[in-house]
């Protein structure tokens, strides 16, 4: 295999144990499911898939997808609801182009997930983050932000979060939708960890309240099949899809990655990604509860929720700056995400991030052992 940091994001320098990555591991990236889906969507010898795409995304792409989708949900999708991304980084970025201004304010959850925060910063846009509770998004807390602030935009990961893997409970996602309706702000649920639930299926995606005008799901194809396809969806009403579909970027670019959708079809139609998410749960299952294991025996005054799915442990260590930590932790080949990047004001200094997704058994061990170390 090429030297991952000549092709790809990480750039984890040689013999050094990332536990914070949040990449999907190299050896669950499903070459031989694309590459047969790749021989049947040439085998059509249809070339539309490599023409200008529809701009809300190839239709039999979101049929495929909307099928799955109801499967997956329980409750009906339409495929006139889905509109295809290049990945939840596009889709949020494309939400942000035509949906805010600079200046204005988007609220987010503390913690949340790093990169969005870059996305919003690139925007132009100030984040203001709510407090959190053991079952994500503190409600009372975001009713309290909004009687100061109006918001354009309001960002939730509501299932599986990265990085506290916290879930969001039904009447919470309720509320929320609710608010977004009476304080006119655009909600973004970003599901991206959705169909990774290890121990638990995660209550229904906001998906089911998509239909309402300020509602969207966003989602993505690469955490349960592979991030180097690009490819996502977000689902939203029909006049925000038909503002999205008539931006100044498809005009001229046409829909978003044709060709990706026409070979993630075969996929879905093949009942592959079925399969392949079922075997995902099955090994990211094992991993976290290897993980758990090793990290009370070699870090046991680590404080954390055993996580029910998505990547991540969210460990406190009372008493320890982790970015320090990461200082020490690097020098000793092994590497974590500590828990201020995830804030939007300079907290959560306790905290580190740890996927047990990434790595097999004994890297995991040798990882937390070095990690040990450092303590
Ligand atoms: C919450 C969240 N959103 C979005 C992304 C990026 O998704 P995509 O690859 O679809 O842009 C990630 C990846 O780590 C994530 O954790």
């Amino acid at each position: 295999m090429t030297d991952p940091s000549l092709v790809t994001q990480i750039r984890t320098p040689p013999g050094t144990i990332d536990l914070g990555l949040g990449d999907p591991p190299f050896d669950l990236l499903p070459l031989d499911l694309l590459r047969r889906a790749a021989a049947d969507a040439f085998a059509h010898r249809d070339p539309h898939f490599l023409q200008y795409g529809l701009e809300q995304g190839s239709l039999p792409f979101r049929a495929h997808l909307a099928d799955f989708l109801a499967r997956g949900y329980g409750f009906p999708i339409s495929a006139e609801s889905l509109f295809v991304t290049p990945g939840a980084s596009g889709g949020l970025d494309l939400l942000c182009t035509l949906f805010t201004r600079p200046g204005q304010t988007v609220l987010v959850e503390e913690p949340s997930y790093f990169l969005a925060l870059r996305i919003f910063a690139d925007h132009g846009l100030q984040v203001v983050s709510i407090e959190t509770d053991a079952d994500g998004l503190l409600i009372e807390a975001l009713e309290a932000q909004l009687k100061r602030v109006h918001p354009a935009l309001v960002y939730t990961i509501p299932s599986f979060q990265n990085p506290s893997g916290r879930t969001l409970p039904a009447v919470r996602r309720e509320r929320l939708v609710e608010l977004a309706h009476d304080h006119d702000f655009l909600l973004v649920a970003d599901e991206v960890y959705h169909f990774l639930g290890t121990t638990r299926q995660p209550p229904a995606s906001f998906s089911a309240y998509a239909q309402e005008a300020n509602v969207v799901a966003l989602n993505s194809f690469s955490k349960i099949l592979a991030p180097g396809l690009r490819l996502g969806w977000l689902q939203a009403n029909p006049g925000l899809i038909q503002q999205l579909a008539g931006c100044g970027l498809l005009d001229s670019g046409g829909g978003l990655s044709p060709f990706t959708s026409a070979v993630v079809g075969e996929v879905i139609a093949s009942g592959g990604l079925e399969a392949h998410i079922n075997k995902l749960q099955a090994i990211y299952r094992e991993r976290l509860r290897f993980m758990d294991a090793t990290l009370r025996r070699a870090l046991p005054g680590a404080e954390y929720a055993l996580p029910e799915g998505g990547y991540f442990f969210w460990a406190r260590l009372p008493g320890v700056d982790t970015s320090a930590l990461r200082e020490r932790a690097r020098a000793r080949r092994v590497d974590l995400r500590p828990g201020k990047l995830f804030s939007s004001r300079g907290g959560l200094g306790e905290y580190m991030r740890l996927s047990f997704a990434f790595y097999e058994e004994e890297q995991v061990e040798e990882g937390l052992q070095r990690l040990a170390q450092c303590l």
